[in-house]
């Protein structure tokens, strides 16, 4: 495997690649990361990965400093993944002048939910992405659905700027206990690991609630959000949000959509101690 950082070098690399497929990451890579690269590897060829840790998708009193680094370690799993290159710049590389360039997603996507509660995280995440496939320039790249709302900005950033690249997306994985793989989940103390997988249970529980409903109504969802929202706190947790949406466009149901029975996906995030844990489930 190649370790690049620098932009020049990189295209040099790739040149004449018409088929490369991509998976972006902060790095810290588990079972999920190396998920995407095997699905990476069903789409295009070759398989290039590249490790950032973003300072613009992180607020000032977010963990950027603490973010788990662990290159060597990394390296030593993508190279058993085949992966062709790694693209891992440092910030001077990818950002050699302030990005004042951004890319804002509109407001009834990128202020909601993750948005709401992480101001400038997806204008961070969007810049970020835009470059890295500026730089790479894959026919393929490769997202996870743990981070829902981030998949649906960057698909319509994609379509939107009329993108040549396929957005892929890849399906969460888990612990045996149901816990959605996180670079974050480190984060949690032993006691914290134990009650974590408890959000996803509460997903599966909000969901047999929501398919269990006689007449779905927007009023009804909300009934089902605050129940939701009142047992987590109760067990210790601090949720942000706990939402039932629309999975075309994250959008909060109306009753046409309801009664066109759209399809619906729950969205969550809630801090358990000092780490913040998200996590979704289509319905
Ligand atoms: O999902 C992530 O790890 C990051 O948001 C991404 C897509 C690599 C951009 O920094």
């Amino acid at each position: 495997m190649k370790i690049i950082s620098d932009i020049g070098e990189l295209r040099d690399q790739l040149r004449g690649q018409n088929r490369a497929s991509f998976v972006p990451t902060m790095g810290n890579l588990h079972e999920g990361h190396l998920s995407l690269m095997r699905l990476a590897r069903q789409h295009g060829d070759p398989v290039v990965a590249s490790i950032f840790v973003n300072r613009l998708q992180f607020g000032p009193n977010e963990d950027f400093d603490s973010y788990p680094r662990t290159m060597q370690a990394d390296i030593e799993k993508l190279e058993k993944e085949g992966v062709y290159v790694l693209f891992a710049p440092t910030e001077k590389d990818l950002y050699p002048q302030p990005q004042e360039y951004r890319v804002e997603p509109p407001n009834q996507l990128g202020n909601i939910l993750e948005g709401e509660f992480r101001p400038g995280f997806f204008q961070g995440v969007c810049t970020v992405v835009l470059k890295l496939f500026s730089c790479v320039q894959p026919k393929v790249a490769v997202f996870g659905k743990k981070d829902y709302q981030q998949l649906m900005i960057i698909r319509q950033m994609a379509k939107q700027f009329a993108l040549p690249v396929d957005i892929v997306p890849a399906e969460t994985i888990r612990a045996e206990d149901g816990l959605a793989l996180s670079s974050r989940n480190t984060y949690l103390s032993i006691d914290e690991r134990r009650e974590a997988p408890e959000l996803q249970k509460l997903l599966q529980q909000v969901r047999e609630q929501v398919i269990g409903l006689k007449q779905q109504s927007p009023e009804e969802l909300k009934k089902i959000e605050a129940g939701a929202l009142e047992t987590l706190t109760k067990r210790g947790w601090r949720p942000d949000y706990i939402a039932i949406r629309l999975q075309s466009d994250l959008a909060t149901p109306s009753n046409t959509a309801l009664d066109a029975k759209e399809s619906l996906v729950i969205l969550t995030a809630a801090k358990l101690g000092k780490t913040r844990l998200i996590d979704n489930l289509e319905i």
